[in-house]
């Protein structure tokens, strides 16, 4: 049972709405609250693709607890009504929600903050103007006083203490195992416990974030009889520089990880800005875009260009593999039955290295990519030292391009030599023609986004040589 079927049908709080059912829409938005320190975070996620049990040991906030005992507005509802952000209402409850989660978040928000917050919800007859206004009258001007001012935003952060408290103390420790009708629940609370219950159970589904794993039932309808979950499963979410790597834990949420990376690798912290929405970065995680083993994750081309690897682990032997080398066949993977990601290790840039990736998506928010392309050079004295190539969107999976790095591999970095290159990248690669783009698409842009990084990385006189033959 989702999460929205649960609000709706059982404790029968139907502010709360059904859209899409798979994450699109943000009609469902509720707002989760878990300890931080003396107070509580707030994220926005999406009810219609969460399951009800992974609500355990968290605060839920739906539209209907917001006004105050009074029975007054929240200060989100109020900037709503007087900037006229809402017609027939259905979008309303998601936006007031994601503003909500904005509304508490560590900083003041500004536009391009308040964009990226309401990415993940549509509006179909308001317009998004009157929502961004009211969005920067509540979030920009209210949380800046209050955090100057030392101010509560609103009865949650007076509350926020008492909530932590409450929250921790439904924590028992134990480990929570769920059966109804014929269907389990495992969330183990360690990796080591993880190891032994994915033995037990080998058929069982793995769920890290289910922003894929939820379409398998909402959208195909499919009966999943045991689900081991990794919400619990806290020494997989650490993120943790050592030995010259970021170590990022499988079940680390791509919000707790983007801006890491982004310090390291400002590109990748743009595409992963534009991965899903808000809402689906605060459950999706890394582990969960590699181990879909699907061809046109976002991540996995960043990954392979940055000779990034994964450590695998089967009951208590662990073993590492280029994530380029995880990749088998179309959604097939290298892991073995019962065994599963616990970390992605990223390289730190290393000195002289230059590394770009571009995501190319019909939308700029909210979308997945026709082609995703990832590229780091190293140069030495103008010519190439080391080079990596790849892509997502061109094959069965993601892929490292070899051949086209023998082609620029220890020569000039040279337009002539990047043009031959992607005459290379034309043959190297059959992609297909499907509802995104047609093949002969895919092939130039993947043409043209080599030759992208070319120009970005070139010396000024070889990119305006190369623009002007353009
Ligand atoms: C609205 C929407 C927008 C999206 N936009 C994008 C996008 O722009 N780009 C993009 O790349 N993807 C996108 N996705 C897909 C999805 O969000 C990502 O693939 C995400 O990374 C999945 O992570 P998760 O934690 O939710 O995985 P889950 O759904 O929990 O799991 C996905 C698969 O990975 C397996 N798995 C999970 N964790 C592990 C592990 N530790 N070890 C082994 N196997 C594991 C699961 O068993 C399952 O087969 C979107 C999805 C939605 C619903
Ligand atoms: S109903 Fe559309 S995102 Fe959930
Ligand atoms: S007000 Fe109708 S969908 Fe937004």
């Amino acid at each position: 049972m989702t999460v929205l079927d649960y609000l709706r049908t059982v404790e029968k709080l139907s502010g709360t709405k059904e859209g899409c059912a798979e994450g699109d829409c943000g009609a469902c938005t509720v707002v989760l609250g878990e300890p931080a320190g003396d107070g509580v975070k707030y994220r926005a996620v999406n009810a219609c693709i969460m399951f009800a049990p992974a609500l355990d040991g968290k605060q839920i906030v739906t539209v209907e607890h917001l006004s105050d005992a009074g029975g007054a507005p929240h200060p989100v509802q109020q900037a709503m009504v007087e900037h006229h952000a809402s017609q027939c209402g259905f979008c309303t409850p998601g936006f007031v929600m994601s503003l909500f989660a904005l509304h508490h978040a560590a900083t003041p928000a500004d536009r391009t903050e308040v964009n990226d917050a309401l990415a993940g919800n549509l509006c179909r007859c308001t317009g998004y103007r009157p929502i961004a206004d009211a969005a920067l009258a509540v979030c920009e001007g209210w949380a800046a006083d209050a955090f100057t001012a030392g101010a509560a935003v609103d009865a949650f952060a007076a509350g926020a203490a008492g909530t932590a408290r409450r929250i921790r103390a439904l924590d028992t420790r134990d480990r929570l195992e769920l059966r109804h009708a014929g269907q389990t629940w495992i969330a183990p609370r360690s990796v080591a416990e993880l190891s032994e219950v994915l033995l037990l159970h080998p058929d069982a589904v793995l769920l890290a974030g289910g922003t894929d794993v939820g379409l398998w039932v909402t959208k195909q309808h499919r009966v999943l009889e045991t689900i081991v979950t990794l919400d619990a499963v806290d020494d997989m979410a650490a993120v943790e520089e050592a030995n010259g790597m970021l170590r990022i834990g499988a079940a680390a949420l791509y919000e707790d990880v983007l801006e890491r990376l982004a310090a390291h690798y400002p590109d990748f912290g743009i595409l992963l800005r534009r991965l899903g929405s808000r809402q689906i970065r605060n459950r999706g995680t890394i582990g969960g875009n590699i181990g879909n083993g699907s061809p046109i994750g976002d991540t996995p081309p960043v990954l392979i260009a940055l000779d990034a690897t994964v450590v695998l682990r089967r009951d208590s032997a662990e073993r590492v593999l280029p994530v380029a080398e995880f990749f088998l066949g179309y959604r097939r993977t290298a892991l073995a039955p019962g065994e599963f990601i616990v970390r992605i290790d990223v390289p730190l840039p290393r000195p002289g290295e230059q590394f770009r990736c571009y995501k190319v998506a019909k939308r700029f928010d909210q979308d997945i990519s026709a082609v995703c392309g990832a590229f780091r050079v190293e140069l030495v004295d103008g010519r190439v030292h080391d080079i990596r190539v790849a892509f997502g969107g061109m094959a069965a999976t993601p892929v490292r391009v070899v051949a086209v790095e023998r082609a620029l591999l220890d020569g000039a970095w040279t337009e002539a030599r990047v043009r031959t290159a992607m005459d290379v990248l034309d043959t190297a690669l059959t992609p297909i023609s499907d509802m995104r783009a047609s093949a002969d698409y895919r092939r130039m842009v993947a043409r043209n986004l080599l030759c992208k990084f070319f120009l970005e990385t070139a010396s000024p006189k070889a990119r305006t040589r190369l623009e002007n033959a353009a």
